[in-house]
């Protein structure tokens, strides 16, 4: 013991030495803003997030007034960018504005020596409208210090608009973004669900188009919730080593109680999922920009515009008989409603409706005479709502809304639940046509393969291997780019937790192709050894024209990882 304490007390004397700061990151496409543009950049809010528990970041943010007239900008991009030195989890981070929730991010873990920094770009020209007028801007970033918990995130936001010209002309923008947010003025203005979250909204009586989209991440017992088992297979499994709810989850919207469209989520791993050090310097993706989810909510526009206020409802729900899930989701949304030139009420009715509240599933299971449990979940959905429309000005309008969804999970419990995998696969196709032009179409398809290996009867010390990849081809609106994204990550580490300090080795190669609809591409091939990037290439006409020299970082000792494992299990 004295020798190795020894050891690895000179290893990190040498490395604070001879390392650098390390540069952690996801991979992502560069937003596609036109670099050529006169660009504003204003500093949003300056902040070191210490003990920031239930103490969210709060300014006052107005447009600047040099790059055109407040809202005819060509796009807006904001660049968090945070140093981080210490041992700490990863945390969530909710940003809002205008009580619309704009971005979810969260942290990479740090270390501690030269610690580490990231930068992320996040496209948020989509927020136009939010943007043309002062408002409170809000980053919840709740952080803990306390023992054994010393680092604190050192974060600026600044935020850099686009004029535009001939050659960048406006971007295209709703003529009113609605929050289905808390409305919070002094945190994130996402809910907590369970249980589920319903607000009145009052739409303008003139709205000829209303376009949804959805932020949903799974936290606390619910992080890991393509994991879960079934409830009436729990008693199957070793004791603690899962939650229960099983592993399928559906965001549901509903207006007025009826069911008006759902989301499979993505399964984001954040930068303290499972083995820590897999996800230095590429994190998982997702974890920095998560993904959000479109519906059409145009088919119910005959119910929402007679001017008074309507119950619209998000809730998350499971493949068990209730359909309840754990703590917790945190989840929000908003509207990007379109109106009619006319300030008439527009008037129409839905032609038909099918729609089952809940998603069709089932659950069987197989055990070995050697205790191995093998289960698998399944789930579909099928939704097609169609509704007539007449604009005051006189435009007649038939929109469908249909989606086609596909879930299954399969997972093994081996070697006395020694050996824990998960291979999940969520598909499908959604699509809203108006007078047979597409208006959100959304072809997804999220496989998730990950094989947990306990090395050590305590757990204190396990193997895991990742193979996830997030396939879609997406139009969110007629206001925003369609785009297609391929992604793939191809990981694997090992993680062994020791009051001397936690060590741990991981590789991560990370394919990426995006291309738009306005002919922006972009790709990377990157690899990771050991926080040392060993591959890097970028391709494509958003790819930045010089390539950042990539880091060389030797840390064998990760004093500042802390792990996380399905079934609330361990560790620091
Ligand atoms: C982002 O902001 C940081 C300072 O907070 C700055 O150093 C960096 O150059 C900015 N990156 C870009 C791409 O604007
Ligand atoms: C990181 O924090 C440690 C103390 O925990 C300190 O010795 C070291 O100088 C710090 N590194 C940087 C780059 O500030
Ligand atoms: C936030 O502030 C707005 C404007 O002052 C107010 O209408 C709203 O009720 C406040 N929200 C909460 C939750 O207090
Ligand atoms: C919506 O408004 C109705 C009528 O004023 C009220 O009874 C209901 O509690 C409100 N619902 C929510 C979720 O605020
Ligand atoms: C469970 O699945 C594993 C991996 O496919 C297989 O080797 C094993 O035989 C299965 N056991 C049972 C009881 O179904
Ligand atoms: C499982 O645990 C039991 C009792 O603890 C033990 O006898 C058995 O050898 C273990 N099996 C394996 C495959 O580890
Ligand atoms: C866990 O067990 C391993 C041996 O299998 C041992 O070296 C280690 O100290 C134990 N850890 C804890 C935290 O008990
Ligand atoms: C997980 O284990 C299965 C069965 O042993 C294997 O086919 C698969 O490739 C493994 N997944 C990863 C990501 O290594
Ligand atoms: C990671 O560490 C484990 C355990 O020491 C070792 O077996 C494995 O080869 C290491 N992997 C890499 C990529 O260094
Ligand atoms: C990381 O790269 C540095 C510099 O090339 C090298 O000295 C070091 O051995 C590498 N570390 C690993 C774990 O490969």
């Amino acid at each position: 013991m004295g020798n190795l304490l020894t050891l690895l007390f000179t290893g990190l004397l040498l490395h604070s030495v001879s390392a650098v700061v390390l540069e952690d990151f996801q991979v992502a496409q560069p937003p596609p803003v036109p670099r050529d543009a006169k660009q504003c950049t204003l500093q949003i809010l300056q902040r070191d997030f210490a003990f920031s528990f239930g103490s969210a970041e709060v300014v006052t943010f107005s447009p600047p007034t040099d790059c055109g007239l407040p809202g005819s900008w060509s796009g807006i991009t904001l660049n968090l960018t945070v140093t981080s030195n210490g041992t700490q989890f990863d945390r969530l981070g909710i940003f809002t504005f205008q009580n619309v929730e704009i971005w979810r991010t969260s942290t990479p873990e740090p270390s501690r020596g030269d610690g580490i920094i990231w930068t992320y770009i996040k496209d948020v020209t989509r927020y136009i409208p939010l943007f043309a007028k002062p408002g409170t801007f809000i980053l919840q970033l709740d952080n803990l210090i306390q023992p054994g918990l010393d680092g604190i995130y050192s974060t600026t936001v600044h935020a850099t608009f686009y004029a535009s010209s001939a050659a960048h002309p406006p971007a295209k923008k709703a003529d009113l973004i609605i929050p289905l947010s808390t409305f919070a003025n002094n945190t994130g203005d996402d809910a907590s669900v369970p249980p589920s979250f319903s607000l009145n909204v009052t739409l303008p009586q003139n709205s000829v188009g209303i376009y949804a989209e959805l932020y949903a991440s799974g936290n606390g017992n619910e992080e890991f919730w393509y994991f879960n088992a079934p409830n009436q297979f729990l008693p199957d499994l070793p004791p603690g080593i899962t939650f229960g709810q099983g592993p399928f989850r559906e965001l549901r919207v509903l207006v007025e109680d009826q069911l008006a469209g759902v989301a499979f989520p993505y399964a984001t791993i954040f930068t303290g999922g499972i083995i820590p050090t897999v996800w230095r310097p590429i994190t998982s993706y997702g974890a920095l920009d998560l993904p959000t989810y479109f519906l059409d909510l145009s088919p119910f526009i005959p119910v929402l515009v007679d001017g008074k206020p309507h119950k619209i409802t998000l809730d998350m729900s499971s493949a068990e008989d209730d359909h309840t899930v754990l703590q917790n989701w945190f989840v929000s949304g908003l509207l990007q409603v379109i109106t009619d030139s006319s300030q008439k009420r527009t008037i129409g009715s839905i032609k038909s409706y099918s729609a089952d509240p809940f998603a069709q599933t089932s659950a069987s299971v197989s055990t070995g005479a050697n205790g191995d449990v093998n289960f698998t979940v399944t789930a579909t959905h099928k939704i097609h709502i169609e509704s007539e429309y007449l604009s005051g000005s006189g435009k007649s309008t038939h929109v469908t809304w249909t989606q086609d969804l596909q879930y299954s999970n399969i997972q093994n419990y081996l070697k006395n639940g020694s050996v824990q995998n998960v291979f999940q696969h969520a598909q499908g196709n959604c699509v809203s046509l108006h007078n047979d032009i597409v208006a959100v179409a959304d072809s997804f398809s999220y496989p998730l393969n990950i094989n947990i290996t306990l090395l050590s009867s305590n757990g204190s010390s396990f193997n895991a291997a990742f193979d996830h990849s997030y396939n879609r081809d997406l139009l969110p609106s007629p206001l925003i780019t369609g785009s297609k994204i391929s992604e793939n990550q191809i990981s694997s580490g090992f993680f062994n937790i020791s009051p001397a300090g936690n060590t741990g080795n991981g590789t991560n190669a990370n394919t990426f192709e995006y291309i738009d609809a306005d002919g922006n591409t972009y790709g990377r091939k990157v690899t990771a050894l050991l926080n040392n990037i060993t591959f890097d290439v970028q391709s494509g006409n958003l790819a930045p024209v010089t390539v950042r020299q990539s880091t060389s970082v030797d840390q064998g000792l990760f004093e500042g990882s802390h792990a996380r494992l399905p079934g609330g299990r361990v560790v620091s």
